[in-house]
């Protein structure tokens, strides 16, 4: 006979599974989303599960969202949760292989290269590398086709994956980049990226060729970097970009970054900017094409503002790219519905207390989350919520112009304290670690490239579609949760044809 041992009463609730050291990893990898509102019903907002050995608590809503996101660093860190991923790929003393305070400086160095002046250049660049990708790219050969019924097809993330990368390393990862691209550099990103799956997350050490690929990869791209900084040096040549603005940044105790450094964030950049924003993008696309009401105001706002007599179109300023309702608002939406990155992840170092407003075993008692545990809070769940949200899974971006509408309410978008309608402009909405809408994170960790993210998105998009309509010959594909970043799920492709002033 076994003794069962009473079960501590401060723990959260633990999820049934009959595998042991598995745990639930097979519901939660295939579809977390069911998981969790499945577990919800069940346990109620805090619960934890079982994955392959680890123990993690999960916060649900805009409280366990906060919880989560704005809890102390000492308490819950995202380093001792993510540097085994992180590490081998952007290498060493950068991110999360330094202390958080050294990150914390380390992200203000990023944020100068990120500025209104370098957006200001980075528009127009943008234009340029997709009109040119659409001219010359085997599988998007719009200028080709003579007669404008004529339809073609595209897979709408291979499609994006390769605009993003192109129009990233075109602004933000500078000219010697974006040279390399169609030669080695895509080779080692491609190596690199191997090494940036699950598999690499829940089992770091395994030997497989893969891990090996991934660090001679790590190496050499590296090297990459570090060459152009020395070049830079040498011909005393610069330029408004990222390694530029790092070459210049000091610590505070005045010491400026090696170049090993710059090189390792420049790798952090790609890797944290490429598939959040190409799934994005292709999401949008997809919605697009499925939804052609929305599109057709999207392109004749951009008639509105950039339309030409003969109707070809003018380039867009960075000042009027932030003031396009429609396309702010199919971006927004799209990360509603579609966030990139599903579960955000924290270490517990010390014993934390759940406060009773979010979840609690009794009247009088508290749940404690034990150190050793992990932490996760899933904003793809709050900003899904039926209670907050109506028709959730719909996709409709004239919900964030509702000034009624939950989108307006939640998160005070249009309206300050006194009721006067206010614009905080392009991607501005949900700064609060207690908002149900977060598909850039909150708190300490929060995202830094949403600025740029919502840039590059926006005049892809509009680019795409001043040039082209598009439909869908298939329902928008489901999520493929099976990778580090939520996909479309194949097929995934995307009927387009010229319009008609080319
Ligand atoms: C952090 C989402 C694009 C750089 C984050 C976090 C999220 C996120 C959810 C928080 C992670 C956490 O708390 O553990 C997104 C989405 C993007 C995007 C949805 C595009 C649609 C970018 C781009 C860059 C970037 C383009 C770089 C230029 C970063 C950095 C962090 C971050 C440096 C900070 C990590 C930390 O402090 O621990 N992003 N991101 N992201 N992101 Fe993004």
């Amino acid at each position: 006979r076994q003794l069962v041992l009473p079960r501590d009463p401060s723990l959260p609730p633990e999820v049934f599974s009959f595998i042991p050291i598995i745990g639930s990893a097979i519901s939660y990898g295939n579809d977390p989303l069911n998981f969790f509102f499945k577990c919800r019903e069940k346990y109620g907002d805090v619960f934890t599960f079982i994955l392959f050995g680890r123990k993690v608590t999960v916060a649900l809503g805009a409280k366990g969202n906060n919880f989560v996101l704005g809890g102390k660093s000492t308490a819950f860190s995202a380093e001792e949760a993510y540097t085994h991923l992180t590490t081998p790929v952007f290498g060493k003393d950068v991110v999360y292989d330094v202390p958080n305070e050294v990150f914390m400086e380390q992200k203000k160095f990023v944020k100068v290269g990120l500025s209104t002046e370098n957006f200001r250049a980075y528009v127009g660049m943008i234009e340029e590398e997709v009109e040119e990708f659409m001219k010359t790219d085997g599988a998007f050969l719009i200028y080709q086709m003579n007669d404008i019924n004529e339809w073609g097809r595209f897979d709408a993330t291979d499609i994006m994956a390769q605009i993003t990368i192109l129009t990233a390393s075109r602004t933000l990862q500078g000219k010697e980049v974006r040279e390399n691209m169609d030669k080695s550099f895509s080779e080692l990103y491609n190596a690199l990226d191997g090494g940036f799956t699950p598999l690499n997350f829940l089992f770091p050490n395994l030997p497989l060729e893969s891990y090996r690929q991934r660090d001679e990869a790590h190496k050499k791209m590296s090297a990459f970097y570090v060459d152009i900084i020395r070049k830079r040096k040498e011909s005393g040549d610069d330029a408004q970009d990222m390694i530029s603005a790092l070459r210049t940044q000091k610590y505070r105790d005045g010491r400026l970054l090696p170049d090993h450094e710059i090189a390792h964030i420049m790798i952090a950049l790609l890797m944290a900017g490429q598939h959040t924003s190409s799934a994005t993008g292709s999401w949008a696309l997809l919605h697009l094409a499925d939804n052609r009401d929305v599109q057709e105001a999207l392109y004749q706002e951009q008639v509105k503002y950039f339309g030409n007599p003969d109707g070809s179109f003018r380039s867009m300023t960075y000042e009027e790219l932030r003031k396009l309702p429609v396309l702010d608002s199919v971006i927004r939406e799209t990360l509603r519905v579609h966030p990139p990155i599903h579960s955000i992840m924290r270490y517990v170092r010390s014993d934390v207390p759940v406060p009773p407003t979010l979840a609690a075993p009794s009247k009088d008692g508290t749940y404690v989350v034990p150190k050793g545990h992990y932490v996760l809070a899933c904003a793809a769940v709050s900003q899904v919520d039926p209670h907050i949200w109506s028709k959730p899974l719909a996709w409709d971006p004239t919900r964030w112009s509702d000034p009624e509408g939950a989108a307006a309410q939640a998160f005070n978008t249009y309206a300050d304290e006194n009721g006067e309608k206010i614009d905080y402009g392009f991607g501005a909405v949900s700064k609060g670690t207690d908002s149900p809408y977060q598909p850039f994170g909150a708190g300490r960790h929060r995202c830094i490239g949403e600025q740029f993210a919502y840039l590059q998105l926006g005049t892809v998009i509009a680019t795409v579609l001043r040039r082209m309509e598009i439909k869908l010959d298939q329902p928008v594909p489901e999520h493929n949760y099976h990778t580090m970043i939520t996909m479309p799920k194949k097929p995934r492709n995307i009927c387009y044809r010229r319009r008609a002033f080319d």
